[in-house]
Order: structure tokens, then C-alpha cells, then sequence
């Protein structure tokens, strides 16, 4: 089988060696995501331990797609009997470029009654759907007038890890976070330091991935785990999968150290570091005076837009940051427009990435060698 793995734009190359590392057959990267195949195994492993994938999707059919009979003809064709039956329930998203169809919400109504039609005529009743839960999530792409229908093995988006306390300020998102860790160039021994915690999800980011926690384990249910085909013989091969991983758990991260200027931001990082089984060291203090001696790694995402009163200020507080932590990796996610203030250090070259659709940049510096 053939399987895309989608990532927010600029994470694909750390989602292609986060697949690698999983020694999935056939990676590689591309726009908005990354390929790789295998069997129906290969899908399970990469929803359960990608850390940077949004969803995992398997192209059912590709057809020429000019007008709305031929979505709704090259849907109808699909024989989705091994995950759809009357019922379960479905749900579907849709996405184009560059066709005549524009209105994604209506390749959405195609679709789902192409599929519906199919499997009310051959079975004599039909699945219905629900936009909240589904069992089956299906995604149609159109790009030049030629539509992919897609099955999505994850379901539920896969940044839904089920452990981040609600009600965050601006927290980010938990697979762009796996990201930004990743080419921050921490070596996952040293102490790991974000002076700009908020909630705390790079901290937990950093803590599972150090430990070797797969991050799909909290997961309540995967997509694939509610279709008709997914019977005993699979269940047992996820349950192996599962219990692999619990085997390559580390007991413990090294210190993961969080300081931020609002109290109740910290209370939050403190509870979702419970449900994680993360240790988290946190304290109250501004990022100007933050200087922790042993850092390997200092992370943030600092404060950008409305909420920030004097970015020239900060930017001078990042500088500081930077140049106080000559020793450590240092990763700055921040908006596009944010003020930086030279610093001693040279920088690696920027990397675009989006913060939801916030344009953002990742600036980083790799450690200067210690005197000899
Ligand atoms: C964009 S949020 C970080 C969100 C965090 N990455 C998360 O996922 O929850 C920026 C954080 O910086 C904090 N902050 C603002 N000014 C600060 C300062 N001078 N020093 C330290 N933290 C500051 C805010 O309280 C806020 O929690």
C-alpha cells in the first residue's frame, strides 16, 4: 500500500527522518507531507509514533475529476466495503488547487453522497454521518482537475495526543512543537531549557521523546481501529506494536527546565506534565534573566502579536538569551515580524514554518566549541 503522512508546511523534512528512523520502506518527502508504503502494519506504526504527522492518509483512487459527475462517478467506483458498511458512520474533508471545482465544501456533499448511494443500493441502507466522531474519515484531494480519495488511518488528527490541559494561552500545537525540537539539535541527554514555557508543550515534547515514548499510547482510539475490516488478527498486531513500545520506554528525561512570568501558564505545564509521566522543573522569572549554566538545548516560543507591548525590548532579551547560552543549541520560534538584536553568536539560516497560519521563523545557533 501506498500511504502519505501530512505535516504542517515546513515540518516535512523532520517528519521524513522521524519516518525513516521508523525504517518505513519507501520514504520521501513532499509538499505538505511525506511518502512511504508498506502494509496496512506500516500505517499503524507511523500513527502511533510519529510525533510531527498530522494524519496518516492511503489513496483509495485517483480519477480525472473536470466537473461534478466526475467526482461523483470516480468516488462511486471505490469499493470501500473493508471499512464502511451501514453502520458505521463517516465523515469527509475535501481540498483543491488549481481546478474547475472550487468549493471545497461541496466536494465534500459530492463525495459523501457518492459513497452513501454506493452502499445504500448494494446493501439496501446507508451510513450516516457524523461530523464530530466518525468512524470513517475520508479526504478527497483535487488538484488539476484529478481527485484522490484518500482513507485517513489516524482519524482524529494525530497533534491530539489526550494529554495537554485545556485552556492554554496560545499554546502551540504539540506535532509543530515535536518539530521545532527536533531542529533545535538537542542530543536528548543534556538539560532542556524553555525560558518561555507557557503551557509547557515543548517541554512535554522534548520529555516523551527523550524517554522513547510513542507518543500514540495516550491516544484513546486510532481511526483504523473502528472499520469493519479491523478484526481480531489486527487488533493482536497493534497490541504487539503497543506493547514494543512500552518496552523501549525510558524511566526517566534529563532535567527539563521551564520559567515563565505567568503563574497559571506554569499550573498548566505542571498538570499536563502529571498526566504525561513528565518531571518538569519550573519557576516563576522573566526570559531576560533566565541563565542556566548546563543547558544543552534552550527552546521557546515566545510571546508575538497583540499580547506584546514592546518587541524591541524582547528582542533585545532574546539576544541576551542567545549569546548567555554560548554552550547550548538555541531555537527561536517567532513571528516573522520580531525584532531580533544582534547577537555574538552566528545564526544558522532561518527556517519557515506556521504557527497555525501564523507566519513564523525558526532561528537557531548550534553551540561554539568550548575553549581549548
Ligand atoms: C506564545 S506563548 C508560549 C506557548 C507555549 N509554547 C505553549 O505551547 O504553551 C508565550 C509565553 O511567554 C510568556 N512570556 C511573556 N513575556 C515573557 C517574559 N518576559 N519572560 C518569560 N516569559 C514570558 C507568556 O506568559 C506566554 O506563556
Amino acid at each position: 500500500m501506498k500511504f502519505f503522512a501530512t505535516a504542517a508546511k515546513g515540518t516535512e523534512p523532520a517528519l521524513r527522518d522521524e519516518l525513516r528512523e521508523l525504517q518505513l520502506p519507501g520514504v520521501r518527502a513532499d509538499r505538505g507531507g511525506v511518502h512511504f508504503e508498506g502494509e496496512a502494519i506500516a500505517a499503524y506504526r507511523a500513527c502511533l509514533w510519529s510525533r510531527v504527522a498530522l494524519r496518516v492518509l492511503s489513496p483509495l483512487a485517483t480519477f480525472e475529476a473536470p466537473d461534478e459527475a466526475g467526482v461523483y462517478e470516480g468516488v462511486h467506483a471505490v469499493d470501500l466495503d473493508a471499512v464502511l458498511d451501514p453502520t458505521r458512520t463517516l465523515v469527509v474533508t475535501a481540498a483543491c488547487r488549481s481546478s474547475r471545482l472550487t468549493h471545497s465544501g461541496y466536494l465534500c456533499q459530492l463525495t459523501k453522497d457518492a459513497v452513501v448511494d454506493r452502499i445504500r443500493t448494494r446493501r439496501g441502507a446507508r451510513p450516516s454521518v457524523d461530523k464530530r466522531d466518525a468512524d470513517v474519515h475520508l479526504f478527497l484531494h483535487l488538484a488539476k482537475d484529478v481527485g484522490t480519495l484518500y482513507l485517513d488511518f489516524a482519524g482524529h488528527s494525530l497533534h491530539e495526543r489526550g494529554l495537554r490541559m485545556p485552556g492554554a494561552e496560545a499554546p502551540l500545537r504539540e506535532t509543530l512543537a515535536a518539530a521545532v525540537v527536533r531542529y533545535s539539535g538537542w542530543d536528548r541527554e543534556s538539560p532542556f531549557v524553555d525560558p518561555a514555557c507557557g503551557s509547557g508543550t515543548l517541554l512535554l515534547e522534548a520529555g516523551l521523546w527523550a524517554r522513547r515514548v510513542a507518543p500514540g499510547l495516550s491516544r484513546e482510539h486510532f481511526g483504523f481501529e473502528r472499520w469493519v475490516g479491523f478484526g481480531d488478527a489486527e487488533r493482536r498486531r497493534l497490541d504487539e506494536l503497543k506493547a514494543e513500545a512500552r518496552a523501549l520506554e525510558r524511566p526517566s528525561a534529563p532535567p527539563l527546565i521551564g520559567r515563565d512570568v505567568a503563574e497559571d501558564a506554569l499550573a498548566l505545564a505542571r498538570q499536563s506534565a502529571r498526566r504525561a509521566n513528565v518531571s518538569l522543573r519550573l519557576e516563576v522569572g522573566a526570559l531576560g534573566d533566565a541563565e542556566i549554566a548546563d543547558a544543552g538545548a534552550v527552546v521557546a516560543n515566545p510571546p508575538y502579536g497583540r499580547r506584546l507591548a514592546r518587541p524591541a525590548e524582547l528582542g533585545r532579551d532574546l539576544a541576551r538569551l542567545v549569546d548567555r547560552h554560548a554552550q547550548a543549541h538555541v531555537a527561536l520560534l517567532l513571528a516573522e515580524d520580531q525584532p531580533l538584536a544582534r547577537t555574538r553568536r552566528r545564526p544558522e539560516p532561518p527556517r519557515s514554518l506556521f504557527n497555525g497560519d501564523i507566519p513564523c521563523v525558526l532561528r537557531t545557533w548550534s553551540p561554539l566549541a568550548p575553549l581549548p
